[in-house]
């Protein structure tokens, strides 16, 4: 039996962890892949969610076909960077000193092929809201359709139960939000504040008139598993959306940036993504244990 890994199913956890790793240079050529099997063995897909990065694949000498670059826009007003990494550990829990631990733990692991280069403290806010204050995820898909949108089928032992997963960090402007009225942000986001209802008559540059899923054709369905962080004074959203692909994401982001119809997407008056990749996240087998098997290693 194959699955997902539970994490990426599960509701969002109080606190949470990212680790960025990118790959240690004038290493053994097997180092990545012995540092993997190290790793499979240490996680569990629900406490920790783990996503490979295009350059890592590679280095194994293997190749996932829908695992390629994250897009890049230069808009008039924003551009939305490519930062694309080799390795993606989602630390989820309830408890940020253990979340330290368990992350130094995983980093010692990985040191023989990886250089830890980012981490991010996360959070959930309140009953899962945004920092502008808006409820965040709720038109996301529940039940089987989650799985449908998120989890790889019909692909073949080794795929079937993985997920890919577009992640990127946003900055808030703050003072840009304050400068707002509160009618000019309920339609920046297409939804009242009060009672997160659906504004109809939102403008056409609403966030959730972009993004709107059912609007697309195909649908476009992802798995939004977003998160708050600080560092600092600083503070934004990590966006994480798992899919079956990264084709809605695609879509997504492509109408938010003004592609399809030249309207930008409201959003960008007071957020901009500062980073943006791309992640393979294997499934996991009944065992429990990552099933690393196609890209070719024993979990
Ligand atoms: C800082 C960045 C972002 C913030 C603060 C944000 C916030 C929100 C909020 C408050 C909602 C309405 C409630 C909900 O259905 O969740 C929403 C909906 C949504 N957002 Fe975002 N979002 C951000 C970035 C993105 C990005 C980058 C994408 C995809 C490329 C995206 C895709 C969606 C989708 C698909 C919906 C649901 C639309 C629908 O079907 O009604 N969001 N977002």
């Amino acid at each position: 039996m194959h699955t997902a890994q539970a994490g990426i199913l599960a509701d969002v956890p109080a606190a949470a962890r990212y680790l960025l790793f990118r790959q240690r240079s004038g290493t053994d050529p097997s180092a990545p892949s012995t540092a993997l099997q190290a790793l499979a063995s240490e996680v569990d897909g629900h406490a920790t969610v783990v996503g490979l990065g295009r350059s890592l694949v590679l280095a194994v000498g293997s190749h996932i076909a829908p695992l390629h670059d994250f897009p890049s826009y230069s808009t008039a007003a924003t551009d939305i960077p490519a930062t694309p990494a080799a390795l993606w550990l989602w630390l989820r829990g309830d408890d940020h000193g253990e979340l330290l631990q368990r992350g130094r733990t995983l980093s010692q692991l990985l040191s023989p092929a990886f250089t830890l280069d980012q981490a991010i403290d996360g959070y959930r806010y309140d009953i899962g809201r945004d920092l502008s204050g808006y409820e965040d995820g709720t038109e996301n898909p529940s039940g089987d359709d989650a799985i449908t949108a998120a989890v790889v089928s019909d692909q073949g032992c080794g795929l079937d139960g993985s997920s890919f997963v577009a992640v990127q960090q946003w900055l808030h402007d703050f003072e840009q939000l304050d400068a707002m009225s509160p009618q000019q942000r309920d339609h920046c986001i297409g939804r009242r504040i009060s009672d997160n209802q659906e504004i109809d008559d939102a403008p056409a540059s609403a966030h959730v008139k972009r993004t709107a899923q059912e609007d697309f054709t195909p649908e476009a369905f992802v798995l939004r598993r977003s998160m708050p962080w600080t560092c600092g004074n600083d503070a934004g959203l990590i966006f994480v959306a798992f899919g079956h692909s990264f084709d809605s994401f695609a879509a997504l982001l492509r109408r938010m940036v003004g592609e399809d119809d030249g309207i930008r997407d409201a959003l960008f008056d007071f957020t901009r993504p500062l980073t943006g990749s791309y992640f393979w996240c294997p499934p996991v087998k009944a065992s429990g244990r990552l099933d690393l098997s196609a890209i070719g290693l024993q979990g």
